[in-house]
């Protein structure tokens, strides 16, 4: 019989993390974490999928929508750090649930995350093949690459000059980027971050540089009215949603979500920092505060250089949709654009190895507890990082990559995302009512009002993000509770303790 409610024992789970023999290498200082957090954050979300909340759901709003998700984040980060301070174990949301609210939300949770992590680097490995299609032309001055082999079979069609008509195979520079990192990631994450905060340092600095120099360039007209009427906007994949109003905000906030996904990944290093109830809630809201101011005053002054057409138009600003506006609406400013163009491919580059690294540890963690099968957490002799976890993710993440668009990847990573940040904030909130003694090295203020306007903030995301969307993530859980208890329910080490069961062979 599957025990869905069994929980693990909090102090066991903060024994287990100063376990040796299997366990991974404390590296991470708070400094990392950050720059952990600002290299997971910063990516895809600023440079592509605002371009696109633009074009698709609210026009030069897309500033209210970030305001919306930063808040999101921000009563969700306060529950996160609460909980990565007090344990401090690779895997993240995952890990917190399985404590406090059970085994099937735990489940429910790590196989949410499999849409944050895994699908959201295909995302971004997306994001990345626009970009380096803009280098080649731009900056390289060389052919394209053929647009069937850098998009998705359900991509818009795109007619040449020549009128032929051209329809997306796969997606092979996304699946390049990915075969990448996974081959870095594998060799460790000490090396990793070393190279991330240079990365860091660059993706900064181009998107402060823009919002400097794009300042005086902005057109008053684009940004009137600024909140469009309300309205509905059909994607080419044919799918209708509104656009303008309130909802379109709440549409925009759920998209621009992805682009602060990525500091709660900050958390699933825990295991790895050096000072974990200290650092994690620096590593966690340092990021966020940095990222919201720049992302308003940056989506600001997107909307403001080119008008809402520019980013609906895949031959214009629909891809590399910050290059192009810079090359389009900033005389004189080629060189900014080319730069940007360079500096966001190591930037994405970044964030797809934060992701992944995630990826491969919440399922390091799953499968420590029997819920994934054992090879997840596998660790190799010389690297000691969860290689063949890595390989089998490079798989699922190239799937994806090759063969879905940019924007439903993106959204289904937000509101997978979205779902599992609600949950973290109900388990703290539970935690703090169940345990209420227990130390905790980082309280989240106000419980229970942060974590319920967490869990508000985020459902409206949710809500605005529409029905297919909704319809996905039932289907994504659907298909999890086919594993769960398939496999998971009868492999459950917390299960088995719990009735004294021998090991399932
Ligand atoms: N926040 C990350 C990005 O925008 C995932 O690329």
């Amino acid at each position: 019989m599957a025990n869905l409610w069994v929980r693990k024992s909090l102090d066991k789970l903060v024994m287990e993390t100063g376990d040796g023999e299997k366990g991974l290498k404390r590296t991470l200082g708070a400094a990392n974490l950050v720059a952990l957090g600002i290299g997971a954050i910063i990516g895809a979300g600023l440079f592509v999928r605002t371009a696109a909340a633009i074009a698709e759901r609210a026009g030069p709003s897309v500033t209210l929508a970030f305001l919306v998700a930063g808040l999101g984040c921000a009563f969700a980060g306060l529950c996160y750090a609460e909980f990565a301070a007090m344990i401090p174990i690779a895997g993240s949301a995952y890990t917190y649930s399985y404590t406090t609210m059970g085994e099937l939300a735990a489940w429910i949770i790590g196989w949410d995350l499999v849409l944050e992590y895994a699908v959201g680097a295909a995302t971004v490995a997306i994001a990345w093949s626009e970009y380096l299609n803009k280098l080649l032309v731009d900056v390289l001055h060389v052919a394209p690459i053929p647009y069937e082999w850098r998009h998705s079979p359900f991509d818009a069609q795109f007619t040449d000059t020549a009128g032929v008509v051209h329809s997306g195979i796969i997606n092979l520079p996304a699946v390049f980027i990915l075969l990448m990192l996974t081959l870095i990631l594998i060799r460790g994450t000490q090396e990793s971050a070393l190279l991330n905060a240079l990365i860091v340092v660059t993706k900064v600095t181009i998107v402060i540089l823009v919002i400097a120099l794009g300042w005086g360039f902005m057109n008053p007209g684009n940004h009137t009215p600024y909140l469009p009427e309300a309205g509905t906007y059909t994607t080419s994949q044919g799918v209708t949603h509104a656009y303008g109003g309130i909802m379109g905000i709440l549409g925009a906030a759920g998209v621009v979500f992805f682009a602060f996904i990525g500091f709660d990944a900050v958390s699933t290093a825990a295991q790895e920092a050096k000072n974990p109830a200290k650092d994690m809630p620096i590593g966690i809201l340092g990021s966020l505060v940095v990222c919201t101011v720049l992302y308003v005053l940056f989506a600001h002054v997107l909307s403001g250089l080119a008008p809402v057409d520019f980013f609906r138009d895949p031959t214009r600003g629909g891809e590399a949709s910050v290059a192009a506006a810079i090359t389009t609406y900033m005389p004189g400013y080629a060189w900014l654009s080319k730069f940007v163009t360079v500096a966001i491919l190591a930037g994405f580059s970044s964030v797809i190895l934060v992701m992944l690294l995630g990826q491969s540890r919440v399922f390091y963690s799953m499968s420590r507890d029997g819920l994934v099968p054992p090879v997840f957490s596998e660790v190799h002799p010389k690297f000691q990082t969860p290689w063949k976890s890595n390989w089998i993710f490079f798989v699922v993440t190239g799937l994806f990559a090759a063969f879905v668009p940019g924007n439903i990847v993106g959204e289904m990573t937000s509101i997978g995302t979205l779902f599992a940040f609600m949950l973290v904030c109900a388990g703290v909130w539970i935690l703090r009512v169940r345990e209420p003694d227990r130390y905790r090295a980082f309280k989240t203020p106000m419980v229970p009002l942060v974590p319920i306007l967490g869990i508000v903030v985020c459902g409206a995301m949710i809500y605005g993000l529409g029905w297919t969307n909704w319809l996905r993530l039932i289907v994504w859980l659907l298909i999890g509770f086919v594993i769960y208890f398939g496999y998971s329910a009868k492999h459950s080490v917390a299960a088995r303790e719990a009735s004294g069961r021998a090991p399932s062979p």
